[in-house]
């Protein structure tokens, strides 16, 4: 009998309608359009901007693309995984209330966070609920509606970061399409560089870190960029090297939305040429754990059976990984 492995069988996304562009920015804080292209490659990301909207606004659309895609009824759903540092509330789970909501009513439902290489986590444990054989239907998001936890005055941050939502449909694979292999690291290490600091049970909210701006992004940009380059290009070749992978065997690079240098770096380890790289951080910004399935996503129609694509991401943690997966159907 031939092994099971976790064929990605649908894809569906979603971000917002307002487009915060560079010129906007500029206006609200000493920047310039030119700065932002050349540092990061981003010229405009989407917001969320509606009251009462939430990373579940975001996930529930892309669920819903992959049920009209599929004709698939909810209630066939086994499982739900929504990658997330910014989930409705600290609980219930995201994935609860987006389950509730598209009627996945048979479906187990929890959120997984390793910021932006929160997808690749969540990838590889579905694709392992699948391979184990006791689950059929897994779905797989990775969301961020990052303009809740951004200070609109910081300059170092608020210039990167996009909302917007991404997911993928699991199924059983018996023909060796779908995720071959991952490698995931993470180093704690890490933390002082990415995080936020309060609102966890380390300093739970208060008027002084409200007042004190804790509950945003904190980055500490240039070192954090030294490790994803680092990380994400050797993570990057490490899954080719032991899969016998050489450019040639490559379609195309999946890379974390982060800063187009990072990317170009990762492409560059990797051998690859710039047309098979999938790049759309000029029009959504850093997505954090949306920023993979958002690029399936966009690139879903140019994509065909038998493609290899590497995924690979960089994060907070720090956390950072690749993944092979075999495409499974002709995008057209
Ligand atoms: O996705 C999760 C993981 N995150 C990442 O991978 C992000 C990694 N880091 C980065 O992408 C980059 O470090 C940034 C894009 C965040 C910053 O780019 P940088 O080239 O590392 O800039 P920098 O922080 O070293 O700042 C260089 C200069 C500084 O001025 P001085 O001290 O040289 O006078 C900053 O104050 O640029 C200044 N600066 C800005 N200038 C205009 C910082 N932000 C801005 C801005 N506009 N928005």
């Amino acid at each position: 009998m031939n092994k099971i492995t976790a064929a990605i069988t649908a894809v569906g996304g979603y971000v917002p309608e307002y487009r915060l562009t560079n010129a906007e920015l500029e206006k609200m804080v000493e920047t310039n359009d030119e700065w932002i292209r050349t540092r990061t490659g981003i010229e405009e990301r989407r917001i969320l901007k509606e009251e009462g909207k939430a990373t579940s606004d975001l996930c529930i659309p892309a669920v819903e693309e992959i049920l009209r895609k599929k004709n698939l009824d909810p209630k066939e759903i086994d499982c739900i995984i929504c990658a997330t540092v910014t989930p409705d509330m600290v609980f219930p789970a995201t994935a609860n209330i987006v389950a509730y909501k598209v009627g996945a009513t048979n479906a187990f439902s929890y959120d997984l966070g390793a910021a932006c290489s929160g997808f690749l986590y969540a990838l590889s444990t579905g694709a392992a609920y699948i391979e184990s054989g006791r689950y059929k239907k897994v779905i797989v998001i990775g969301a961020d509606k990052m303009s809740a936890i951004i200070d609109y005055t910081d300059r170092a941050t608020c210039i990167i970061f996009g909302d917007g939502a991404g997911a993928v449909l699991l199924e059983p694979n018996s023909e060796g399409y779908g995720v071959k292999d991952s490698i995931l690291r993470s180093d704690g290490s890490g933390k002082d560089f990415l995080h936020m600091k309060a609102g966890g049970s380390l300093k739970p909210a208060s008027i002084e870190t409200v007042t004190a701006k804790e509950h945003y992004v904190y980055q500490e940009g240039k070192t954090v960029f030294k490790f994803a380059v680092v990380g994400m290009a050797e993570v990057s070749a490490e899954i080719m090297e032991r899969n016998n992978l050489g450019a040639d065997d490559i379609a195309w690079l999946v890379p974390h939305q982060a800063n187009l240098r990072i990317i170009d770096a990762t492409a560059s380890r990797m051998n690859l040429s710039k047309d098979k790289v999938m790049i759309n951080i000029q029009k959504y910004g850093n997505t954090t754990a949306g920023t993979l399935p958002l690029c399936l996503w966009d690139w879903e129609k140019q994509l065909k059976k038998g493609d290899n694509l590497i995924l690979a991401a960089f994060g907070g943690g720090f956390t950072w990984g690749a993944c092979w997966v075999k495409w499974a159907y002709d995008g057209k």
